[in-house]
């Protein structure tokens, strides 16, 4: 297991991303924490140095490649990072757009290529020191989920991205780890009305995230109950048999 000294986490004002940090601070890891609103940024730095660690923030749009590349660059500058998180996500749910190609777009904006942006950004920032670059992915990305279509395309388009840079980065000293979540109970699923199968806390999926970024796996996922039947059963299935099985719970509204 890899101790991080210095960790700069995107999607953090909420959620996964807010009790990653929460978690790396606990584990004495100096964490810069990323997202839009400034205000629950704040809230968190707050917090986390009146628990002794050493925190700070910085507003940040994923979807403008300038403004990742010039937040991990400031980072980098007040002491080098080892650990960046990509962690900012959208659920349809979450974006109001005329049309569902229009959702589609800025979903993928920030789910796929503000993740790209972040790797990529991270990946030249701790080309010299070497380092670990995590993406919070999803189980969702495995197959095409009714009512979830962007989200689905959008995670499994980032997981594919992951896959190929990992055989890419062979010998390089970054590390890419694609971190898949099951449901995890955060403001992006508490609109979801329809059952969430085995459920996690957020604290413990954080905590799940960085012992699975420290031991530097290429996959993490979590829980194990949901995403091993979901890899050997759900991914396998002819495409028919999925149709008929997901058939009937596609017109219910809120999907994550
Ligand atoms: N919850 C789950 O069950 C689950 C399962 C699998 C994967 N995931 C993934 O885990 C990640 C976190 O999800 P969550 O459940 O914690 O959701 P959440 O509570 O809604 O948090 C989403 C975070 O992303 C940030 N964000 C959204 N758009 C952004 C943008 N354009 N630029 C910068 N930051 C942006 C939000 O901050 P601001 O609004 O302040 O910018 C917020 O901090 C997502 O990638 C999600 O797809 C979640």
């Amino acid at each position: 297991m890899k101790p991080f000294r210095k960790a700069l986490v995107t999607g953090a004002s909420s959620g996964l991303g807010r009790a990653i940090c929460r978690e790396l601070a606990a584990r004495g890891v100096e964490v810069v924490a990323c997202a839009r609103r400034g205000d629950k940024l704040e809230d968190l730095v707050r917090e986390l140095e009146a628990a002794g660690a050493r925190a700070s923030s910085l507003r940040l749009d994923v979807t403008s490649h300038e403004a990742v590349r010039g937040a991990i660059a400031s980072a980098s500058a007040e002491g080098p990072l080892d650990l960046v998180v990509a962690g900012a996500g959208v659920a349809e749910h979450s974006i109001e757009a005329p049309d569902r190609a229009a959702r589609t777009r800025q979903l993928l904006e920030v789910n796929l290529l503000g993740a790209v942006t972040t790797i990529e950004a991270g990946i030249e920032a701790m080309a010299g020191a070497g380092g670990t670059v995590g993406v919070l992915s999803s189980l969702a990305g495995t197959r095409g989920l009714p009512g979830a279509a962007a989200y689905c395309a959008s995670k499994a388009a980032i997981i594919a991205y992951i896959e190929a840079r990992q055989i890419e980065l062979s010998g390089h000293p970054v590390r890419l780890v694609d971190v898949q979540p099951g449901f995890v109970r955060t403001p992006m699923t508490a609109p979801n009305e329809f059952p969430m199968p085995l459920l996690m806390e957020v604290d413990v999926a954080a905590r799940r995230t960085v012992d699975g970024l420290e031991a530097g796996r290429a996959v993490v996922s979590y829980p194990r109950r949901l995403a091993w039947p979901l890899r050997v059963v759900a991914r396998s299935a002819p495409r028919g048999l999925w149709r008929r099985l997901l058939a009937r719970r596609k017109d219910r509204p809120g999907r994550r």
